[in-house]
């Protein structure tokens, strides 16, 4: 296990296009039980601070149960009736919502809180009985779970665990909204048009190694050395910097390894495939035998580029979608989803600045980021043809 920890925040290079990170660990996030009590006080915060708060009760109402003061109520029967409007507040603080998304204010009759015309307060109704199904039969009836518990502030909870820092803006999906000029309608012909963007087949199968040489910048703002030598077909070495020096890794077409000072590790399992992908140089111009049912699903703007989405699976597990700028062909973004039995793990990547190296286009800016980690590799120079002898992507010796 101390082995993997030291993997963490390590990248390698996938095709010497493609970049991932070792580090699939689970972060544990702070979470206090206070937390239910401040979001129901920043409610109130929310409430007041509002334009055109809604003042409905007088407190001397009395402790009637709400279904004896409310017209429609059934879920919160015998909720003392005082205590509906906080509730109310709670789900829009939670949900970061407000009433008008659950009620019908017409014009000239002003708010129908009884009217159950708006889909949000039924599906809210089914919501508060599956918490408290939650809460009872997994929580011995104690309120661990709540409406924020999954929905942070937003009407529709994230299922995808967020970004670090989230400096990659998530695409805008207008596709009805978004003309796009000889548009493309299959995988196979956004495809083509990229292997055709970056200079095409034969181009690239002139180059048999590429050596990468810039640094990278991770969240804390340090940039460090890296180096990246890459051979044909699936041999890699990564020289780069951390926080404890020098590390180096590579992968000879079977073994992989990993060297930090003294430390020397195979690497094995799910790291090794990982690195295996990394390894593979003709991998950009050989999509769509990676993956298993490639498909266009959608039109949709990515950090100000309009791009051709389309998504693939890769083994059960994994699965990843791609974005081709429309006009260049080229891939701009692509993130990578692992399945797990709670839900899936994302890694984004963004690609800037294709250049040109021995005629084809590598991009000379990789940003990455993941859930507990975010860096960028800057290159400065991309060598193609360079020699490299095999031996040195061998597993050193101690
Ligand atoms: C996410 C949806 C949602 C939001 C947002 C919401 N409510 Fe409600 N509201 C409900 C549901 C569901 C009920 C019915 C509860 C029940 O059946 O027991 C309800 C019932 C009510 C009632 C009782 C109506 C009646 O006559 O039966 C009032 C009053 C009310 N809400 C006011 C508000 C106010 C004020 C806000 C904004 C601060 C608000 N609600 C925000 C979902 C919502
Ligand atoms: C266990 C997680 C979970 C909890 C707890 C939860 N929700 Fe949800 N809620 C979801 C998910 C997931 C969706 C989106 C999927 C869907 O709409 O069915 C959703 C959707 C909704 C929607 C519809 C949003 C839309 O776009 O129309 C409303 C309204 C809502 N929840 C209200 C609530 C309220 C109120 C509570 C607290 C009583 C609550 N939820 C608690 C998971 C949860």
């Amino acid at each position: 296990m101390a082995n993997k920890k030291s993997l963490g925040k390590i990248f390698l290079l996938l095709t010497g296009i493609l970049v991932i990170s070792f580090s699939y660990g689970w972060a544990v996030t702070g979470k206090s039980s206070s937390g239910i009590k401040n979001d129901s006080n920043s409610g109130k915060e929310n409430m007041s601070s509002k334009k055109g708060t809604i003042k409905l009760f007088s407190p001397s109402e009395g402790e009637k149960p709400a279904e004896k003061v409310y017209k429609n109520i059934k879920v919160f029967k015998g909720l003392p009736a005082s205590r509906l409007i906080p509730t109310m507040r709670f789900i829009e603080a939670a949900l970061g919502t407000n009433c008008g998304d659950c009620h019908v204010h017409d014009k000239t009759k002003g708010w129908e809180f009884d009217s159950d015309k708006k889909s949000g307060k039924k599906k809210a109704r089914k919501m508060i009985e599956m918490m408290n199904d939650i809460n009872k039969h997994h929580f011995m009836g104690h309120q661990e779970v709540t409406c924020f518990t999954c929905h942070h502030g937003q009407l529709n909870p994230p299922t995808v665990p967020a970004l670090l820092k989230l400096p990659l803006k998530p695409e805008d999906r207008n596709d009805r909204d978004i003309i796009v000029a000889n548009r493309l309608n299959t995988a196979g012909e956004i495809v083509a048009k990229y292997v055709k963007g970056i200079g095409g087949k034969e181009a690239f199968q002139k180059i048999t190694s590429l050596k990468f040489e810039g640094t990278t910048l991770n969240e804390d703002g340090k940039e460090m050395p890296l180096t990246i030598n890459q051979k044909a077909p699936d041999k890699i070495l990564t020289i780069g910097q951390n926080h404890w020096g020098e590390f180096s890794r590579g992968f000879n077409g079977e073994v992989g390894w990993f060297k930090a000072g003294q430390r020397e590790d195979e690497i094995k399992g799910d790291d090794l495939n990982l690195l295996k992908d990394a390894a593979e140089f003709y991998r950009s111009i050989n999509i769509e035998k990676d993956y298993s049912n490639l498909r266009f699903s959608n039109v949709v703007v990515v950090d100000g580029d309009t791009a051709y989405e389309v998504k693939g699976s890769r083994s059960e597990y994994l699965s990843d979608k791609l974005y081709f700028d429309v006009n260049t062909g080229l891939l701009i973004r692509k993130i990578q989803y692992n399945q797990t039995p709670l839900g899936d793990i994302q890694v984004q990547t963004d690609y800037k600045d294709y250049k040109n190296v021995d005629g084809v286009l590598i991009p000379f800016t990789v940003h990455t980021a993941g859930y507990d980690f975010n860096q960028t590799m800057n290159f400065n120079k991309i060598a193609a043809n360079t020699e490299i002898a095999d031996n040195k992507f061998e597993m050193p010796t101690k």
